[in-house]
């Protein structure tokens, strides 16, 4: 089938934070992208905001090279460039006092009946007085949306703060906490493979499957977010959102309905399973690593605490946990999550793996029996792989062999992958809040992971060193092995 374009109304979107690095990016290769599908009414308006003075001509230059640098050559043409930079306009704004308020007032107010999406890309101290001056300003009308970015809170208690500080200017439906994994090509067929097929959903549960991995290895390092990342590290910047996001669409009972809060409640309802990790329990289940110096990305990288500058931080540039969901369905299942920075290579996939057969009819000659496995890749190239035992082809007696039924979506559908703010933005401007989440989920995934950073705090050991480019530190191999079972790799078919 072939992809559709279903035009959106007539919206404006004011960026606060537009010259930030995820506006450069992320958000506006997105729109771009958009905007040459077709998808993006000619009377939208993109509208900059950030503390630097600058000119309407300024942010279109600046907009015309965050795409030349992020938008691949074959995507883009200097006339579609040009078409969509027209869109852009510019106010000087700053959120702490009453500068460029007014003007950007008027900007907005000059468009008559525009869905307005205001996308808070600054740091989190931002977005309540953000809101509150747009409440005052009387600029949120009905229609008015907000997009906010992670970190929401660095606890519990500062995300109770953050949600209560944006909700006072706008209600709950048209609040919109973005977690981009959501809008992964290969999370929306996470879905899909689930629910959109009888196959896999009755061997769903304990019953079948023996342990479900989740890895999110990235190359990079920290770079020049290291002011941010220092009081973040892997567990609040990854796992709270992203890892137990993905968690959650591979554990949660089918939803009634795409429906956002069909969806959303059955999610809220596995983070509100998951098995405290709590004090003593954490050395057990939790590993934390922190990259050195090593090798990554073709050549020779310095370690986190030389880039911070810093030599005595603890903040884990990785994480590996093992956790439980206490439920019917999944009950003794580990669910083994891993992320980390510098690590070998950059993979993020989620690995079902399915319980040996009960009984093996066939004898020691046809080699060994490997359970089912099934591979969901994220990225790079996303698909799906779910590795059977088959005859081995030709004579030669019953030879037994591991094969997948490979899925890679790329060669499947000769389709280009739009990135997960693309589809994003364009559901916020749809008012689908499916992909995004709710206030109770974020609240609940924090409750889960306010002990384990208790306990890491309370604990006088410092992260696991691990060199760049290695696939993390040894405990983290050691935390699965221990269970009889390995870390998934990669192997050519
Ligand atoms: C962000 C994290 O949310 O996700 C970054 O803050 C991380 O630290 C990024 O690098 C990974 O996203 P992606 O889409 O490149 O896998």
């Amino acid at each position: 089938m072939i992809s559709r374009i279903i035009q959106v109304d007539p919206f404006d979107l004011i960026v606060f934070g537009a010259t930030g690095d995820l506006s450069a990016r992320k958000l506006l290769p997105a729109l771009f992208q958009r905007d040459v599908a077709g998808q993006i009414p000619e009377s939208s308006r993109v509208i900059g905001a950030s503390r630097k003075p600058m000119s309407d001509a300024d942010f279109r230059a600046f907009a015309k090279s965050a795409i030349e640098e992020h938008v691949p050559d074959k995507e883009r043409t200097p006339e579609s460039v040009e078409h969509f930079i027209q869109r852009l306009a510019y106010v000087a704004v700053d959120a702490m006092s009453d500068g460029g308020w007014s003007d950007l007032k008027a900007l907005i107010e000059k468009a008559r009946g525009h869905i307005r999406v205001y996308y808070l890309a600054t740091g989190p101290d931002l977005f309540g007085p953000i809101c509150d001056r747009l409440s005052s300003l009387g600029l949120v009308d009905d229609t008015a949306r907000v997009i906010v970015e992670k970190p929401l809170g660095k606890d519990l208690e500062s995300a109770r703060e953050v949600n209560d500080l944006i909700g006072k200017a706008f209600p709950e439906t048209r609040i919109f906490r973005i977690d981009h994994y959501l809008g992964k090509e290969t999370v929306q067929n996470l879905m899909a493979l689930r629910f959109a097929n009888a196959l896999f959903e009755p061997l769903w549960n304990a019953g079948h499957i023996d342990h479900v991995q989740i890895t999110v290895a990235e190359t990079l390092g920290v770079g020049g977010r290291v002011g941010y990342y220092d009081t973040a590290g892997a567990l609040r910047d990854m796992a709270q959102n992203h890892l137990l996001q993905l968690l959650c669409l591979v554990a949660m009972e089918p939803p009634t309905s795409m429906a956002a809060d069909a969806v959303r409640d059955e999610k809220l309802k596995v983070l509100q399973s998951l098995a405290p990790i709590r004090g003593e329990q954490a050395a057990q289940l939790t590993v934390r690593g922190q990259y050195r110096a090593g090798a990554a990305e073709g050549g020779a990288v310095k370690g986190y605490l030389d880039e911070l500058g810093d030599a005595s931080s603890r903040t884990e540039t990785f994480v590996a946990i093992k956790a439980q969901i206490a439920n019917w369905r999944w009950a003794g299942v580990p669910f083994y999550l891993r992320t980390g920075k510098r690590l070998a290579t950059r993979v993020s996939e989620i690995v079902v793996g399915f319980r040996p057969i009960p009984h093996s009819m066939f004898d020691g000659s046809a080699g060994p029996l490997s359970p089912n496995q099934l591979v969901i890749r994220l990225q790079p190239n996303e698909g799906v792989r779910l590795w059977l035992m088959i005859k081995d082809p030709g004579p030669g007696g019953m030879r037994l062999r591991r094969i997948p039924l490979d899925m890679t979506f790329a060669e499947a559908f000769h389709t280009r992958n739009p990135d997960a703010y693309e589809r994003l933005l364009m559901d916020v401007v749809r008012g689908n809040q499916t992909l995004f989440m709710r206030r109770d989920e974020v609240e609940a995934a924090w409750s889960w992971i306010d002990p384990i950073q208790e306990a890491w705090k309370a604990n006088e050991e410092p992260p696991k060193p691990y060199a760049s480019g290695t696939s993390g530190p040894s405990a983290a191999i050691a935390l699965i092995e221990r269970d009889g079972r390995t870390w998934h790799e990669d192997e050519p078919v």
